[in-house]
Parts: structure tokens; sequence; C-alpha cells
């Protein structure tokens, strides 16, 4: 048991070690106004090698699919292959290099209530063989707040 509790506090060490700090802002609720514009940031820190490479996508939830993949050449390709948005509703920005990076959703709808998923892998090269060294995942609450105006209400009655 006690190669098991060596073991035990190895492993404990490289889960703690190895985990990339990803954090996504504002969180963990967002409440929104239908038609307004919003900006989801991902902050990645505690890379463990600065000359590491980051594989970024972020996903939403629960109707599950990939909203935006920023790969190894840092090219952002947008949706996956079974479901399709319009294409200029989401853009990916890279702010801070290696840090920061905005997820700007335009014109929220209804529809677009969910989670959004950030989920970052650190990679890197090893003898001609691409590794994951560590990763990181952070969820933000996407709600929205229906604005009623006096017209509509009137055309209720
Ligand atoms: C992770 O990053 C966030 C945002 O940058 C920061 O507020 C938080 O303190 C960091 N957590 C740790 C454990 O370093
Ligand atoms: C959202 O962004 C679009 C394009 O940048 C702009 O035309 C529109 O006025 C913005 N909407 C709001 C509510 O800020």
């Amino acid at each position: 048991s006690h190669t098991l509790a060596v073991s035990f506090a190895l492993l404990l060490r490289f889960l703690v070690c190895h985990a990339l700090n990803v954090t996504v802002t504002p969180g963990p609720v967002v409440l929104v106004t239908e038609n307004d514009n919003l900006t989801l940031s991902c902050l990645v820190s505690q890379r463990k090698r600065t000359t590491s490479v980051l594989i970024l996508r972020w996903f939403f939830s629960p109707l599950t699919f990939l909203i935006v993949k920023m790969g190894i050449r840092k090219r952002n390709l947008y949706g996956n292959y079974t479901y399709r948005f319009p294409q200029p509703k989401f853009h990916l920005h890279e702010k801070t290099e290696g840090e920061v990076y905005q997820l700007r959703i335009l014109s929220v709808t209804g529809s677009d209530q969910g989670f959004y998923s950030c989920k970052v892998q650190e990679i890197r090269k090893h003898r001609d063989i691409w590794r994951i060294t560590s990763n990181g995942t952070s969820t933000t609450q996407l709600t929205g707040k229906k604005i009623y105006s006096l017209t509509s209400l009137c055309h209720i009655s």
C-alpha cells in the first residue's frame, strides 16, 4: 500500500501540474437580450511550455456541435460537417497570443441559449509525433431575457 500511496501522489501531481487553467468569462451564467452581440473570452494560463502549440475548440450544447476549432496552423475551422449555421454568426479572435481567445456571437437569438465550452489542448511535437501534454475546459451558460415592447403587449389584448 506504500507503493499505492506513492503512485497516487504521483498521479495527483501529474493531474495538478499538467492541467491548463482555462476560464471562460463572463460566467458561469450570462444573461443576454435578443439581438445583442456577445463576446465570450477563453483565458488560458499555466501552459507547460511556451514553445508548445494550443488547439482550441468552442463547443455548444445540449445540441452538441463544434462552433469553431483553431488548429495547429492557427486556421479557424467553423462548424462541423453535420451542423451548419449562418457563417457570420460566430467569429473567433486571438486577442492575446496563447492567452485570450474571444468568441463573438452576433445578434443573439433564443436558439443560442445553452452552454458554451472552451476546450484547450496543449500539444508538443516529440520525435515527429504530436502529443497532448496538458488540457483544460471551461463552460459558461448563455440564457436569454426577452424584452416585450408595449406594442406587442397591446397586440395580445
Ligand atoms: C485561472 O485563471 C483565472 C483567469 O485568468 C484566474 O482568475 C484564476 O485565479 C486562475 N486559477 C489558478 C488556480 O491559477
Ligand atoms: C452587432 O454587431 C453588428 C456588426 O458588427 C452591428 O451592425 C450591430 O449594430 C451590432 N448590434 C448591437 C446591438 O450592438
